[in-house]
């Protein structure tokens, strides 16, 4: 088989000599230009003035554009409210575009930039998520998932606790910064390379701009340099300004943001704060939940309402709530207007109940994995909170596969025997079981579309809506089509995501890339194939039961005579026959559906579930911390490729593992982002991931729903599995004062805080 087979990524070689084209990397035809953007300076005030007289007169610049230039219409958002390309009369957070420069060389385009002067009358800027609590800033109305009567169980629950919690933002640090050539045709037509996840948002975002049809626009996305959420609405602006600079000047331009520039104009994971109250039995058994999520949604809106409602969908994770309510809101700040990132307000989502049922283990002194265990979801009984019935429920399996019978708890008494002699340096070990719902929540999202053309020679040209951002979503796909056809996998093509080719995608994201996809191909594949096998059964006067691909070949058994052709000679011979071997092919997920107002229904086609175990060490003067061990096993359905998924858990969990302890946005009082590099900004490196790490996907798990190939999702979940990092550092920092008392450990939890939490048990 094709499919449930580790084939390599396809550009695997060329990701690592090079070869692998991406935009920066394209010819450029003489006459480009280059572009770069002019920021705010200040976080919240009044644009009075721009003065681009001395950017205009600099040597090489060509042209200047603000928002006066935009023939079309201001707006660069997707969907809901307005949000401008370029500030016209405010100004909002600090790397607000407000105009660009455009110029001969890259440099010369920089240099100009830095000669705009803006007067600007500076106003009230909000910084924090407490203020705008304080005030009631909101991007949206606060939402609420509630089920049954929390304040009455909480009342009469045998014990409370209550708690508070943050968790920060996250910088996406894709290798590839955002980028977008633009190449001006005939008719004002332009066709627009762009590293987005969102083509046909960046379409339309052109479009408007320029107040043209989408007709007049194609973009092409071949690949990203990683995405990881934050190239699903931003890079629309990027491409949005190149193409107004390419329809003013009639020529290409290419704007590419330094790294600087793209940690301060674009938008990044939603830092959150909760506040929460939990009711409970003397065995640890939760009744009721009362939760506040408050997110930094930064300045607009932008993709703020999936990230609440998500990050509400998964408060639960694996838990059974009998009772809950659950709050979000959505702070407006002067800030960078925070978007999707790789879980997209599910991890900040599952965070809660993982503080809260530690707090309730060492309240009552019972095992905090126990207590976990106790308050699982049972399969197939229990509904989630808004009211999705937790199918083919894989938690207990998962559980017991990382608990490795007993094998846990034994380390786990080496690491508490261990603390007890070693006064510096603690050891804590970490779980952490999942349950992650894979769908858009908007419905309509989950649909794709897909074209594969069959050339006579007997290869296969694949196209799809899904873009390559490293994931292996092209590799995947391909298989799937290798597989309709029974044809290896060299023989498939798979070509540049294109706006032309495949209309009306959405964007690659919330982990639904394969699925969606895939059976948009595979019924795009079988279409061509159903007319491949009624041409030959007629050709070769034969029952249609008797034609089958194996191979490369295609067979037709008859009655005293077997015929064997070629996958390629069978094509050509269709052609002959004026079949057509080109076939779109669509796909909509079934079941699914979500009422946003009442935050009820069944927003997940079906869960993805997993479980960690994380193994960590601090030094207790210092505050600095290692990941010394993790294990993690994955749900991920019957694989379409094990060694993808297998990356992509790896990745994922260290990702997660960055987001939870080293990767700190820092903003100064003046609201001005100053963790702008990897030098101020730390992701983990290759000497952070656990070195020893153990992943398995978890077996013989056929996903129940019918999915492609009876495969799950990957891109995301893993990522959430990383919550078994903070919760082993908790365990170690609580070592210090014997267990007896839990701490309060904020994410990141960077050296400073670890410290931070030590102090607390110390005096
Ligand atoms: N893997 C790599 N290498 N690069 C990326 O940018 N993005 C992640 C995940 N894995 C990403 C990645 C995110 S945020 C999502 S939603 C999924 O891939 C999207 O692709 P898929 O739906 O095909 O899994
Ligand atoms: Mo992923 S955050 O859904 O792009």
């Amino acid at each position: 088989m094709t499919v449930h087979a580790s084939f390599r990524h396809d550009s695997a070689l060329k990701h690592v000599t090079g070869q692998a084209i991406y935009i920066d990397d394209m010819p450029e035809p003489p006459g480009t230009l280059h572009a770069a953007l002019v920021l705010s300076p200040i976080p919240s005030g009044r644009l009075r003035r721009i003065d681009l007289a001395k950017a205009a007169a600099a040597a090489g610049v060509v042209t200047t554009i603000t928002a006066a230039d935009i023939p079309g219409h201001n707006n660069i958002a997707g969907a809901g409210r307005e949000e401008p390309l370029f500030a016209h009369d405010r100004v909002e957070f600090i790397g607000q575009a407000v105009a660009m420069v455009v110029a001969g060389t890259l440099d010369q385009a920089r240099a100009a930039a830095e000669l705009a002067v803006l007067d600007i009358e500076p106003g009230e800027a909000i910084l924090d998520i407490e203020t705008a609590l304080a005030r009631q800033a909101w991007v949206q109305a606060p939402s609420m998932i509630l089920r049954g009567d929390p304040d009455a169980a909480m009342k009469s629950a045998p014990h409370r606790l209550s708690a508070a919690l943050s968790v920060g933002g996250q910088e996406h640090f894709y290798l590839e910064g955002q980028i977008a050539f633009v190449l001006p045709g005939e008719d004002g037509d332009l066709v627009v390379h762009s590293s987005t996840q969102h083509p046909t948002e960046v379409q339309h975002v052109c479009a408007e701009l320029l107040g043209c049809d989408f007709n007049r626009v194609t973009i092409v996305v071949r690949r990203l340099g990683g995405g990881f959420g934050g190239k699903e609405s931003n890079a629309s602006a990027i491409a949005g300004a190149a193409a107004l600079a390419a329809a003013k000047t009639g020529r290409p331009v290419k704007l590419r943001l330094p790294r600087e520039t793209d940690m301060i104009a674009t938008g990044k994971r939603h830092g959150f704060q909760y506040r929460y109250t939990v009711g409970f039995d003397g065995e640890g058994r939760v009744l009721a939940l009362d939760a506040v999520l408050a997110a930094d949604a930064g300045w607009s809106l932008d993709m703020t309402p999936g990230v609440i409602a998500r990050a509400l969908t998964h408060v639960d994770n694996a838990y059974w709530l009998p009772h809950v309510r659950a709050v979000g809101y959505a702070c407006r700040t002067n800030l960078q207007s925070n978007t999707a990132f790789r879980g997209f307000g599910g991890p900040q989502g599952v965070v809660v109940m993982e503080d809260a049922l530690d707090r309730i283990a060492r309240h009552l002194g019972r095992d905090p994995w126990d207590v976990r265990a106790l308050n699982f979801y049972r399969d197939g009984q229990d509904e989630t909170p808004y009211g999705q019935k937790v199918e083919e429920n894989h938690l207990a399996r998962c559980w017991a596969e990382v608990k490795q019978g007993g094998t846990l708890e034994r380390r786990r008494a080496e690491i508490d025997a261990f603390n007890r002699t070693s006064p510096i340096l603690k050891r804590g070990l970490g779980v952490f079981p999942l349950k992650f719902g894979i769908s858009f929540n908007l419905p309509h999202l989950n649909q794709a579309g897909a074209l594969v053309h069959v050339y006579t020679d007997g290869s296969i040209r694949l196209n799809h809506g899904g873009t390559e951002m490293g994931q292996g979503l092209f590799i995947k796909v391909a298989q799937v089509v290798a597989e309709v056809f029974k044809v290896g996998i060299d023989r498939i093509r798979p070509s540049a995501t294109s706006t032309a080719e495949v209309p009306n995608t959405s964007p690659t994201a919330a982990s639904t890339g394969s699925d969606l996809n895939g059976w948009a191909a595979w019924e795009a594949a079988n279409t061509i194939k159903q007319r491949m096998i009624a041409f030959a059964a007629e050709h070769f006067a034969s029952a249609p039961d008797d034609i089958a691909f194996a191979d490369g070949t295609v067979r037709i058994a008859k009655p005293g005579s077997n015929q064997v052709l070629s996958f390629g000679e069978m094509a050509k011979l269709c052609y002959q026959g004026r079949v057509s071997l080109s076939s779109t092919g669509f796909y909509k997920t079934p079941k699914v559906h979500w009422d946003g107002a009442a935050m009820r229904g069944r927003p997940f086609f079906y869960f993805s579930f997993g479980a960690a175990a994380a193994e960590v060490v601090i030094d207790t003067l210092t505050g600095e911390n290692r990941v010394l061990r993790a294990d993690l096993v994955q749900d991920c359905g019957a694989s379409l490729n094990p060694a993808i998924d297998l990356g992509q858990i790896e990745g994922a969990f260290v990702q997660g593992q960055g987001w939870l302890t080293c990767e700190e946005l820092w903003w100064d009082k003046q609201g001005r982002l100053r963790t702008v590099g990897p030098s101020t900004y730390k992701i983990p490196g290759s000497r952070d991931a656990p070195p020893v790490f153990n992943v398995k996907l978890l077996d013989n798990a056929p996903s129940r729903e019918a999915t492609i190939f009876r495969s799950k999702a990957v891109g995301e979940p893993p990522l959430l599995l990383a919550t078994a990092v903070w919760t082993a550092l908790k365990y170690a920092i609580e070592a210090v004062g014997d267990h007896k008392t839990a701490v309060r450990l904020d994410a990141p939890a960077t050296p400073e805080r670890v410290l931070a939490a030590v102090a607390t048990l110390r005096n």
